[in-house]
C-alpha cells in the first residue's frame, strides 16, 4: 500500500480549468487566411494569414466563410493545412494574375509555424490586419474555464466609456456574460467558452447621435436618437483590436455605453448594456454568429441553418415531438396558421396622426395574436391600440421607462372575412419625439387540433418572410431566435451550438505524463526511503459530465478507453489517470473519448467524441 507521493520530474500539478497551463496540444493548428472583398469590382483590400486553432471535421480544401460586412463588403475566411491552396485560392479570388509576372510588386505574409516558417506572398497592394492601428486594450478575464487555443472567447470591447467608466464597464460587461452563461442561454456549453473585457478609455462618454460618432475607439452611434440600431464608425480599429488577442478573440462584441436599446449583428456584435435588452440582443445576435442560423421570427429575409427548412425534408426530424409522423412519411401535419400583417414600422408617434394598416383576413382562423414593440411609452395610457374600432388593453413591462419592449395580445376569437385595420394612436403630446412604434404584426392561428403552440411542442411551424414566403421551424415561441424576449434557444438549435462549438474545442485539452516515487510501506523511516518509480499520465478533458465545476449534469457522460501498444487496457477504462510501474512504461499510449449529452441527438461529424496518443519513450529510473 503507497503512503505517499513524491512529486517527480518537476511537473508542476494542474487545476481543472486552469488558465495559460501549458497542456500538449498536437501541432495541428490549420492556416487561417482573411480577405475583405467588395462584391461587384471583386477588388480585395485586405489578406491577413496566421495560424488559428482547430478546426475539426475539415475537409481537404478547407473550410470556408463568408459574410457581408456593415460596409456591404464581403468578407471571406478558409482555414486550411494546405498552404499552396490558400496561396491559390487569394489569387483566384482577387484576381490576382499567377506567378512570375514579373512588375508586380509582391508582399510576404508571414506566419511562424512551430519551427518551421510559413509564408503566403501576395501582391502589397493588400493591406494586411496585423499591420493596422489598434486602440491600447486592457484585457481581463470575465468567465474563463480554460487556455483560449482550445476554447471559443467571446470579447467586450469598450466604447464610450471613460478613464473613470472603466470600473462600470467591467460591471456591464460581468452582467451580460454572467447573463448569458449563469443560468441559461449558454449555461450547459459554459465549459468550452471563455468571456473576456477588453478596456480602452474614451476621449467622450456615450454613444453618438444623428449619425455623428463621439470621441471613441470605434465610433459607436445612433443613425438619429431614436432607439434601433447602433453603428460602427471604425470597422478596421475593431478589426485590428481583435486580430491582436489572435485566439483570445474569436467573437468580438462592440460594447457601446448608453442605457438603452439597440444593436447590429454581423461582424461585429454591437450591444448596449441596457438592463431590458443588452441581454437579449447579445444572446440573439450570438446566435446568428455562434451557430450560424438566421432568423425564426416572420419579416426577415434570411433563414437558414438547423432551425430552418424550405420544405418538408426538415433537418430537425430528430427532434419531432410526434416521431411517427415522420416514420409514416406521407401525412406530415404542419401546424396552421397565417400571418395576414407584418410590418417593421420602426416609426415615431405623433398625436395628430395615428399610425394605422390595412390587411385582410381569410375568416378561416378561430384565434389569432396581436404582436408589436415599443419604445419611449412607459404609460398604459399614453398610448392605444385600437384592432376594428376595439381598444385593446396593453400593459407595459414594469420599470421598462423608455427603453423598447415586446408586446403579445392572444385573442381566441375569430376575425371576419375580409378587411380589418389595426392602428397606434399616442394620446399623450409630452411623449412625442420619445414613443416610437418598431414593429407590428397579426398571425391567425387554426385551433388546438390544428395547431399545438405548447412550449416543449417540436413540429413543423410556418414562418413567413418580408416578401411572405413561407419556411418552417422548429417550435412556437420556445427560440430566442424567434421570441427574443425568452432567454433560451431551442433544443434544435442548442444540439447546433454543442456542433458548432465542439468544431474549435477538442474534448481533450491535453495529456501530462509524469514520474511519481512512491514509499514502499512499512520502509518509510529508512534512510534513504525505500521505494519505486511510477508511470502517471494524465488525461485532462474539457470538464463536461462529473467533471463539471458546477453542477452535475445527470444527462451526460463520458467513456473514456485507453491502449497502449494497440492493446486495450481495460483496467483503465474511464479513468482520467493511468498508472504503471516504471519498467512498464514505454510504449505508444493512445486513448479515445466518446462524451454523450442528452443535447446532442445526431453527430455526424463525430465531433463529440476525441482521440489522443502519447509516447513514453524512457523510463523514470533513467534506463532508455
Ligand atoms: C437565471 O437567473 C436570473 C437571475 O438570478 C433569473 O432572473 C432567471 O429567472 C434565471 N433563469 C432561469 C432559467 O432559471
Ligand atoms: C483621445 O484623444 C487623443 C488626443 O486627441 C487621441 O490621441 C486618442 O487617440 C483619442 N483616444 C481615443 C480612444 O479615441
Ligand atoms: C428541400 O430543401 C433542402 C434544403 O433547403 C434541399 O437540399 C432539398 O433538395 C429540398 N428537397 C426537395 C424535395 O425539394
Ligand atoms: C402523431 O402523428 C400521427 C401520424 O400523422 C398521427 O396519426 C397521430 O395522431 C399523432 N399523434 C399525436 C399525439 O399527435
Ligand atoms: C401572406 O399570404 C397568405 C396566403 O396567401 C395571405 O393569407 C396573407 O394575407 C399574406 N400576408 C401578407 C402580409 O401579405
Ligand atoms: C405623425 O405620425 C404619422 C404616422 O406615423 C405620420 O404619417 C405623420 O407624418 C406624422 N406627423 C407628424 C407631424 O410628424
Ligand atoms: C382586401 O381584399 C379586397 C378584396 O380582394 C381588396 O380590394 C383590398 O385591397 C384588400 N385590402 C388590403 C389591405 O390588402
Ligand atoms: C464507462 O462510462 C460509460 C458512461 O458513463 C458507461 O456507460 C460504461 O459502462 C463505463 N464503463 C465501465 C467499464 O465502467
Amino acid at each position: 500500500m503507497q503512503l505517499g507521493i513524491l512529486q517527480a520530474c518537476g511537473s508542476a500539478l494542474l487545476v481543472w480549468g486552469a488558465l495559460g497551463a501549458s497542456v500538449s496540444q498536437p501541432d495541428n493548428r490549420p492556416f487561417e487566411l482573411t480577405i475583405y472583398r467588395h462584391p461587384r469590382s471583386l477588388g480585395c483590400s485586405y489578406a491577413t494569414l496566421r495560424q488559428t486553432q482547430i478546426y475539426r471535421g475539415i475537409l481537404d480544401d478547407g473550410h470556408t466563410e463568408s459574410l457581408v460586412t456593415h460596409s456591404g463588403d464581403e468578407r471571406l475566411r478558409f482555414i486550411s493545412h494546405d498552404l499552396e491552396g490558400l496561396r491559390l485560392r487569394a489569387r483566384s479570388l482577387c484576381h490576382i494574375p499567377d506567378a512570375n509576372a514579373g512588375d508586380q510588386k509582391e508582399k510576404v505574409l508571414a506566419v511562424t509555424a512551430g519551427d518551421s516558417h510559413a509564408h503566403l506572398t501576395l501582391p502589397d497592394t493588400l493591406r494586411n490586419l496585423a499591420a493596422l492601428e489598434y486602440p491600447p486594450l486592457q484585457v481581463e478575464p470575465l468567465i474563463t474555464s480554460g487556455s483560449s487555443e482550445n476554447r471559443v472567447d467571446l470579447v467586450f470591447f469598450a466604447d464610450g466609456y471613460v478613464r473613470e467608466e472603466k470600473a462600470k464597464f467591467l460591471k456591464d460587461a460581468m452582467r451580460l456574460a454572467t447573463d448569458i452563461s449563469g443560468n441559461q442561454t449558454f449555461d450547459t456549453v459554459k465549459p468550452l467558452l471563455n468571456f473576456w473585457a477588453a478596456f480602452t478609455p474614451s476621449n467622450e462618454s456615450g454613444i453618438g447621435v444623428g449619425g455623428k460618432p463621439k470621441d471613441t475607439p470605434f465610433g459607436l452611434y445612433r443613425d438619429g436618437t431614436e432607439l434601433r440600431g447602433v453603428y460602427y464608425d471604425k470597422p478596421d480599429a475593431a478589426r485590428a483590436a481583435c486580430y491582436s488577442l489572435g485566439d483570445r478573440c474569436d467573437y468580438p462584441i462592440l460594447m457601446g455605453n448608453d442605457p438603452l436599446y439597440g444593436g447590429l449583428g454581423g461582424e461585429f456584435t454591437v450591444i448596449t448594456p441596457s438592463l431590458d435588452n443588452g441581454a437579449l440582443v447579445l444572446r440573439h445576435e450570438l446566435g446568428h454568429s455562434v451557430i450560424d442560423v438566421g432568423e425564426e421570427y416572420d419579416g426577415g429575409y434570411a433563414y437558414f441553418g438547423v432551425n430552418a427548412a424550405h420544405n418538408l425534408s426538415i433537418p430537425w426530424a430528430h427532434w419531432l415531438s410526434n416521431s411517427s409522423e415522420i416514420k409514416s412519411g406521407a401525412d406530415i401535419r404542419v401546424e396552421r396558421s397565417a400571418m395576414p400583417m407584418q410590418k417593421y414600422a420602426w416609426t415615431m408617434l405623433n398625436t395628430s396622426v395615428p399610425w394605422s394598416v390595412s390587411f385582410n383576413s381569410s375568416g378561416t382562423y378561430p384565434r389569432h395574436l396581436v404582436r408589436f414593440s415599443l419604445s419611449g411609452l412607459p404609460d398604459e395610457d399614453d398610448l392605444s391600440v385600437v384592432l376594428d374600432g376595439e381598444r385593446l388593453p396593453w400593459t407595459p413591462k414594469p420599470g421598462i421607462g423608455v427603453d423598447r419592449w415586446h408586446y403579445d395580445i392572444h385573442r381566441s376569437i375569430s376575425m371576419t372575412e375580409g378587411e380589418h385595420r389595426l392602428s397606434f394612436t399616442l394620446e399623450n403630446g409630452d411623449k412625442e419625439g420619445l414613443a416610437q412604434l418598431c414593429s407590428a404584426e397579426i398571425l391567425e392561428f387554426g385551433d388546438e387540433t390544428e395547431f399545438n403552440g405548447s412550449p416543449g411542442h417540436y413540429s413543423i411551424f410556418p414562418t413567413f418572410s418580408e416578401q411572405n414566403e413561407t419556411s418552417y421551424r422548429p417550435t412556437n415561441e420556445d427560440c430566442l431566435m424567434r421570441q427574443v424576449t425568452t432567454p433560451n434557444f431551442c433544443r434544435v438549435c442548442v444540439e447546433g451550438l454543442w456542433l458548432s462549438l465542439l468544431r474549435r474545442v477538442d474534448l481533450i485539452d491535453g495529456i501530462r505524463s509524469r514520474c511519481d516515487w512512491e514509499l514502499d510501506m512499512g520502509f518509510s523511516d529508512e534512510d534513504p526511503p525505500i521505494g519505486k518509480w511510477k508511470r502517471t499520465l494524465d488525461l485532462d478533458l474539457i470538464p463536461l459530465a462529473q467533471f463539471r465545476a458546477e453542477r452535475r449534469a445527470p444527462h451526460e457522460s463520458y467513456t473514456v478507453t485507453w491502449a497502449k501498444d494497440g492493446q486495450i487496457l481495460e483496467r483503465f477504462t474511464n479513468k482520467t489517470q493511468l498508472k504503471v510501474d516504471d519498467q512498464d512504461g514505454p510504449g505508444v499510449y493512445s486513448v479515445s473519448v466518446q462524451f454523450t449529452t442528452s443535447e446532442v441527438r445526431v453527430d455526424r461529424d463525430g465531433l463529440l467524441e476525441s482521440e489522443r496518443s502519447h509516447t513514453v519513450s524512457g523510463t523514470c529510473s533513467g534506463g532508455q
